[in-house]
């Protein structure tokens, strides 16, 4: 019989998450849903499956993770990191750069990654798979001077997925981060090439493809080594 899979997924009640969590669950996984805000979970509280667990999870708290680890009683096969945000599009200049809301970025999207994947380390099966969800704007060589705070967010997301490759290749676990492409969320914004879910069913279909050759790797979510 087909080996069904336990993923986690941070950041699961909109978005890129909430489409993951509904490919997933089409391709046999148990799904951990994860999300941050209980008054924003209708979309999620909606998919009635016996293969799925929702559980409120803040990716900057550590007693927030620890909460949800001692309540799970299943291995991890796949977790992914996938928790972001944006309130940064100007520049370094711009308004929207602000020490408070540049440290706010780095917080969710530097710090909550780390939180979340030391804190879930047991949790997670051999041979497992950490996945980060980074992005191209992450990359040192991408043209643009717009969203500063994230740019850096995400190529630091790039380089502690290679620290944290290093630390676990040896325990079995695969470690890479994935750019889930150009998506229509809230985020991406309507003039983005991809929907959730033509992104969603290819990073699926990719996370399938890993295994331990692959670790310290950044992919497209067409499963295209990118270069960072
Ligand atoms: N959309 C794109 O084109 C694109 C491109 C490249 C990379 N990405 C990356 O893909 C990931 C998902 O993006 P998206 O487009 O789906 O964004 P989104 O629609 O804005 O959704 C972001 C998700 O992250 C959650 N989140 C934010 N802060 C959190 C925290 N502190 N703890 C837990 N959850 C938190 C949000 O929860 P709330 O609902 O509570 O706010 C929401 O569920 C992000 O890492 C993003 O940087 C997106």
């Amino acid at each position: 019989m087909e080996k069904k899979y336990t993923i986690f997924i941070t950041g699961a009640n909109r978005g890129i998450g909430l489409a993951m969590v509904k490919e997933a669950l089409k391709n046999n996984f148990f799904v951990i849903a994860s999300f941050r805000d209980s008054s924003k979970i209708e979309p999620l509280q909606s998919i009635k499956s016996e293969n799925l667990l929702t559980f409120k999870l803040d990716v900057t708290s550590e007693q927030s993770i620890n909460n949800v680890k001692n309540k799970i009683n299943r291995k991890i096969d796949f977790l992914i990191c996938n928790a972001g945000i944006n309130n940064g599009y100007g520049s370094f200049n711009s308004e929207d750069h602000s020490q408070e809301k540049i440290l706010e970025v780095f917080n969710v999207n530097i710090v909550g990654p780390i939180l979340t994947a030391r804190n879930l380390i047991n949790k997670i099966n051999e041979k497992g798979k950490i996945i980060f969800i980074s992005s191209i704007m992450g990359v040192q060589n991408h043209e643009g001077s717009r969203a500063t705070a994230y740019r850096a967010s995400k190529a630091a997301v790039n380089n502690l997925m290679i620290s944290i490759s290093n630390d676990l290749k040896p325990k079995g676990i695969t470690v890479v981060a994935f750019h889930p492409g150009w998506v229509r969320t809230d985020m991406g914004g309507p003039n983005a090439n991809l929907t959730p879910e033509e992104s969603a069913s290819c990073l699926i279909k990719n996370f399938l493809k890993l295994n331990i050759n692959d670790s310290g790797r950044l992919f497209n979510y067409d499963g295209s080594i990118m270069e960072f």
